[in-house]
């Protein structure tokens, strides 16, 4: 029941001026988002890459409200992919995007998200990398893909995110395993109406494990978004029947989950990625943390209470 409140919460601004302002978040914060500024996370990066990881770098950021962040979103990640070329990790280090950063739900936000993603999708290219489109609110999936595609015509190992819990996935997972896209399928962390989404976890389980069969058995390369040690497994099994060896597909964690477990699968020969968010804008990221585990939650609450 904590969830869907903790998630209603990520959008109040009330409670994140309240949240974001309490001294005892920033310890708490750490575990998920290692860091503020590309200098805090250049020497991360190192630190997992440095232990057979692969990493995907999401500068925090969502629902901005003026033209002008969205281009400062824009010469964040470029700044970072600046940084990134000297390190000379390639594909090792990828980025991932949000387009409600990049100024999607502002008028002309379609147009305005484009204009200022292509230029991070073209620099990350000329490092030898790619950039990943990751999936917000089920009400901005169109214009997601539709920039997804518009992009892979230039840079066609762009890849996007695709949610479990949606409907409409099993489709959009058919047609992009069809013309060969990088995806990455994660169960879904935001709230959505019954409409439009499986509302019960076993119901998104085997939804998830449909919708990776589809993939595994396309022409793209499917990226497992999952720390469920039972769909990690589904996962290897899926990809053994489908014939793919382990450089045809990887698993993804998020930075401070299940640590052990990216050092695991990278030992056992896995491409092992993790989606390392970094930056100062992070409540909305933290908060939907918080709420695929409301133990997380305790742990915050008691270090408020211990102060
Ligand atoms: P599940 O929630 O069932 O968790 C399985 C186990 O993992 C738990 O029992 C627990 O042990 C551990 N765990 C999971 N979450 C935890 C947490 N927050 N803290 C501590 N332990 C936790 N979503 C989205 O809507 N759009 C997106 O673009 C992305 N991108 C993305 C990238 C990557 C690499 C990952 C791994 C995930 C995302 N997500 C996402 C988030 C995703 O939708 C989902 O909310 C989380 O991954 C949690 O779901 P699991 O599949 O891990 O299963």
């Amino acid at each position: 029941m904590l969830g869907p409140v903790i998630l209603a919460a990520s959008r109040s601004d009330r409670m994140r001026r309240l949240i974001s302002a309490a001294p005892v978040t920033r310890p708490v914060v750490d575990r998920f988002i290692p860091g503020e500024s590309v200098d805090d996370i250049i020497p991360v990066i190192r630190d997992l890459t440095g232990n057979g990881l692969e990493v995907t770098m999401d500068v925090v950021g969502e629902d901005i409200t003026t033209p002008e962040q969205a281009t400062a979103a824009r010469d964040a990640y470029l700044e970072l992919i600046g940084r990134l070329a000297e390190l000379e990790l390639g594909t090792r280090a990828e980025m991932s995007v949000k387009l409600s950063m990049f100024g999607q739900a502002l008028p002309g936000g379609h147009e305005l998200a484009f204009a200022n993603v292509r230029p991070v999708v073209e620099a990350a290219a000329a490092i030898g990398t790619t950039v990943t489109l990751d999936a917000e609110d089920h009400t901005t999936l169109d214009s997601m893909f539709a920039v997804h595609e518009e992009l892979r015509k230039d840079f066609p190992q762009t890849g996007c995110v695709i949610q479990a819990y949606l409907f409409r996935t099993e489709d959009d997972a058919r047609r992009l395993a069809a013309n060969g896209s990088r995806v990455r399928l994660v169960k879904g962390a935001y709230k959505e109406p019954a409409s439009v989404a499986y509302q019960q976890k076993h119901e998104i389980d085997k939804a998830y494990v449909r919708i990776l069969k589809v993939l595994m058995e396309g022409e793209g390369y499917p990226m497992i978004g999952s720390h469920d040690p039972r769909l990690i497994t589904i996962a290897q099994e899926l990809a053994r029947r489908a014939g793919r060896k382990p450089a045809e597909y990887e698993f993804q964690m998020l930075y401070g989950i299940r640590g052990d477990e990216h050092l695991r699968l990278a030992a056992e020969g896995h491409r092992m990625r993790v989606y390392t968010a970094y930056g100062t804008d992070w409540y909305g990221y933290f908060m939907r943390r918080l709420a695929e585990k409301p133990a997380n939650l305790q742990f915050f609450v008691r270090s408020m209470v211990s102060k």
